[in-house]
């Protein structure tokens, strides 16, 4: 993809690697809008950075999702690039008393969001490039994290098969695969044994100057290129 010029539309980009993507990309010289449910975290972010366009926005729901889409035809019918990054992640088991329902939430947020939004957004004329965010995870599942990692596999087979089927119509689908990165995905805390977002996002933009289409780091590119057996070892390593 270019780097610059770009109306790059960030999804759960006021916070996490989300907003590490938004930082770079306006200092590349594009225009970035985000959105996220928060809305204070969402006026916080387009106050520090006035050229950011912020619109609130809840992408579990479909008609938000359709909302979202109408605005920017609307508003912003030049948009190039779709970053799909929203994402929640629940640490729970399968025998909890409100399992389902945290699921089915789960699903709809990191599945049926990118999918629904990708289909609507490749209406759009001037879009050229898709991003989609998976996971380390969707090559070994943490069953700490079973749903969010089954969400990220699912997301990894549906961006090899989108990558295909747009190909005739010059749309560049880009999978980011990050590995725990120092969020507060899941929870505040959680993630602070991992990694700044900085420097997954330095080589984030390395790896796109250089026409990567999955872009890994240290956890993640070990995972990708991992046999079976090294697969097998590292489950029961981050399972034990
Ligand atoms: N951090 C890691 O270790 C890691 C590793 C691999 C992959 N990832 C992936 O990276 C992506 C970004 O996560 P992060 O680590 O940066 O965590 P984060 O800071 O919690 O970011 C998630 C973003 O998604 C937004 N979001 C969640 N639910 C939403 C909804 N229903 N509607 C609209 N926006 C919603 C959140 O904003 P609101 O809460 O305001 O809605 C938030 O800005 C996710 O897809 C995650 O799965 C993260």
């Amino acid at each position: 993809m270019n780097l610059s010029n770009n109306k790059i539309l960030i999804t759960g980009g006021a916070s996490g690697i989300g907003l590490g993507l938004a930082e770079r990309f306006i200092k590349e010289n594009n225009t970035v809008i985000i959105c996220g449910r928060r809305e204070e975290l969402l006026k916080e972010i387009a106050n520090k950075y006035p050229s950011v366009i912020a619109k609130q926005c809840d992408l579990s729901l479909p008609a938000e999702r359709e909302g979202l889409f109408n605005w920017i035809r609307e508003e912003h019918g030049d948009l190039t690039v779709l970053i799909n990054n929203a994402g929640i992640q629940q640490w729970m088991s399968v025998s909890d008393e409100n399992f389902y329902e945290r699921a089915r939430e789960e699903i709809a947020i990191n599945i049926e969001a990118p999918i629904h939004l990708a289909s609507l957004f490749l209406d759009l004329k001037s879009l050229d490039t898709i991003v989609n965010v998976t996971s380390g995870l969707s090559f070994v599942p943490l069953t700490k994290v079973a749903v969010y990692s089954a969400t990220k596999s699912f997301m990894h087979s549906f961006t090899l098969s989108l990558r295909h089927l747009v190909r005739d119509r010059n749309i560049e689908v880009i999978e980011l695969i990050p590995p725990a990165l120092n969020t507060d995905l899941g929870g505040k805390s959680l993630h602070d044994f991992a990694p700044p977002v900085i420097d997954f996002v330095n080589s984030v933009f390395e790896q796109l100057k250089e026409g990567r289409l999955e872009i890994t780091f240290g956890y993640s590119e070990a995972m990708m290129k991992a046999g079976p057996d090294e697969l097998r070892k590292s489950f029961e390593r981050m399972n034990s």
